[in-house]
């Protein structure tokens, strides 16, 4: 593994997951594997468990961390080519990305969408752009459609936690305040469709999921009906990709509550956080025992340090050069 930026990065996805739930059971196991090494993070938006996560990971490896919140601390970027820079922006992504990947081994952005314009936002233009000009391999902390580190922390907690073979998982939108960003829920899908899972996403009408993430999955508007029998219970607000960034609907009717979870079989409900209690999730889902939200996100430390292994292992010489750049 170069990249790790959606799910089509993963060659063997039962092996990676397996690999997992071998680092989780002995995290300190390959202490040494980044000694020398060091991961740079990039944050263009606001994150608790990515940043936290991901630092502890580099950490358990023995890497070096930087961090950098460059919407606040760095140069106003500019991403076109051509523009003359007489505005804003004070340093090219040209130069900046190629400065970056002198000072680190390992580059892991977050960069989430503007929601304004559909085809900036799904073509993935900062991504591509550090992908290009950085040259060493790049981790999404979540962009502007995919977020692969809590997909993968959701499978590894859908496998700890599953008792049959092949589990109903059921994505379930949520109402919420403001217009959110469709990487989670586009994300899981893609992880899902490469699961041996029934998977269903149920959603009211506008809220559509770009057809490239949907894929094998049963779509339904009737949340009742995708709620039968389901083993597990994903709960997520994302914006309209129709009416590209649109809230559509408020209806409280979508909340899950535990009358709701009584269709189910006796589902386990997960959230990537951060979640508005009450208005995404109620209050007796998130403090009651069906509840997974806090090990999905212990579990992203052992998702990112197995991406971080497999790109050590698999682009750098233990003498300390790069294999493949
Ligand atoms: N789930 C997730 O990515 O959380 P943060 O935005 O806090 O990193």
């Amino acid at each position: 593994m170069r990249n790790f930026t959606t799910v089509h990065d993963v060659p063997d996805l039962d092996k990676l997951l397996d690999k997992a739930l071998k680092v989780k059971k002995d995290p300190f196991a390959t202490s040494g594997l980044g000694k020398h090494r060091t991961l740079g993070m990039i944050f263009l938006n606001p994150s608790l468990r990515t940043r936290m996560s991901t630092q502890k990971a580099a950490q358990n490896l023995g890497m070096n961390v930087i961090s950098m919140n460059i919407d606040q601390d760095g140069w106003a970027l500019e991403l076109n080519d051509g523009t003359p820079m007489n505005g804003k922006t004070v340093e090219h992504v040209r130069e900046a990305a190629a400065v970056m990947g002198e000072y680190c081994d390992i580059l892991a952005i977050r960069c989430f969408p503007n929601l304004k314009n559909k085809d900036e936002d799904y073509g993935e233009q900062i991504l591509i752009k550090f992908m290009k000009y950085c040259k060493k391999p790049i981790i999404s902390l979540e962009s502007a459609t995919l977020h692969p580190l809590q997909s993968m922390a959701d499978l590894i907690t859908i496998k700890e936690h599953s008792s049959t073979r092949k589990p109903k998982v059921v994505l379930s939108w949520a109402p919420h305040i403001k217009p959110l960003p469709q990487a989670v829920p586009n994300s899981f899908a893609e992880w899902m469709n490469r699961s041996d899972v029934e998977f269903v996403i149920t959603h009211p009408e506008g809220y559509e999921l770009h057809e490239d993430y949907v894929k094998h999955a049963s779509v339904t508007h009737d949340q009742d009906a995708a709620l039968k029998d389901a083993d597990f219970v994903y709960v997520k607000n994302w914006s309209s990709f129709s009416d590209y960034g649109k809230i559509l609907s408020k209806d409280e009717s979508w909340l899950i509550n535990n009358k709701k979870l009584e269709l189910t079989n006796d589902a386990k409900v997960m959230h990537c956080l951060p979640v508005r209690r009450g208005i995404e999730l109620s209050d007796e889902i998130l403090d009651g025992p069906s509840s997974l939200v806090v090990h999905q996100a212990a579990n992203r430390v052992f998702a990112a340090q197995t991406v971080l292994t497999e790109i050590l292992e698999h682009n750098f010489n233990p003498n300390g050069t790069a294999k493949n750049f």
